[in-house]
């Protein structure tokens, strides 16, 4: 049973989502290299899932690396793939012993070969737990998800599998990476940037947004209570009237 979380915290969304961004600028306004503001990044990944343990959160969302994001510096890449395995390596037992699920979404086949396997025995050992359902995104992209699950439509409906006249929303998310996660009650954004970068274009249709100046290497659990406190101060309509 889920239970009141201390202090002024109403009820915690079901599914967090964040855009976790900023860790250049932090790198530049300590004259660090960008490569130490990635670093300071994953300590406050971990941070968060701790965070989202305590508040009794169910489901966080971590945008990690984009579908865009190959375009940066060759070594900036590496960098943030070697975090991404460390992260892997080291955390493995911290997730099963917290009962956390792990699932990545994005094309992991563009991912080097060790890291795919990584991936792939992160989530099998942890494929049972369910006290909090963490969902890494890398090398994703939103429009390339959405063509894919349409792709997948088609090709149901071309050998019969799938009724065109009869397609549904339902139909669509079944054949979307997220498929069986609720969609996001509240995304947040680090850094102050106002925009999605591709990210859950679909899901977010009606999740609150909420944009923060702190940069990503910041972030903890403050932070997160105080955006779920603006989320717990908004009414969500759904297009709907006040009651
Ligand atoms: C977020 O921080 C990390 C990734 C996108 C992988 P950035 O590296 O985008 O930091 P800024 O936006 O340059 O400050
Ligand atoms: C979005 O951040 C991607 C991640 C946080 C992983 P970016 O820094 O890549 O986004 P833009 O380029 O500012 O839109
Ligand atoms: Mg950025």
């Amino acid at each position: 049973m889920k239970m009141a979380v201390a202090g002024s915290l109403k009820e915690p969304p079901r599914h967090v989502a964040i855009i976790m961004d900023g860790n250049g600028r932090w790198a530049l306004s300590h004259s660090l290299p960008r490569t130490e503001g990635h670093r300071r990044g994953a300590d406050a990944v971990k941070q968060t899932v701790r965070a989202c343990l305590d508040l009794n959160i169910d489901y966080l969302t971590l945008f990690a690396f984009s579908s865009e994001n190959w375009k940066r510096p060759k070594a900036e890449v590496q960098t943030l793939m070697g975090l991404l395995r460390f992260y892997l390596r080291s955390e493995i037992d911290a997730l099963i012993k917290s009962d956390v699920r792990l699932r990545v979404i994005g094309d992991r086949q563009a991912l080097e070969q060790d890291i795919q396997k990584l991936i792939h025995f992160a989530e099998d050992r942890t494929k049972e737990n369910s006290r909090l359902n963490l969902t890494v995104a890398l090398n994703y992209g939103g429009r390339r998800e959405i063509l894919l699950a349409v792709r997948a439509m088609v090709r149901d409906a071309t050998v019969g599998e799938l009724d065109l006249e009869c397609i549904s929303e339902k139909h669509f998310e079944e054949r979307l990476e997220t498929h069986g996660i609720p969609d996001p009650d509240l995304l947040i954004r680090t850094s102050g940037e106002c925009r999605l970068s591709n990210f859950l274009l679909w899901q977010c249709a009606y999740s609150e947004l909420v944009f923060v100046e702190t940069l990503w290497p910041d972030f903890g659990k403050e932070e997160l209570i105080s955006a779920i406190e603006d989320f717990n101060s908004r009414e969500r309509r759904y297009g709907g009237t006040r009651e």
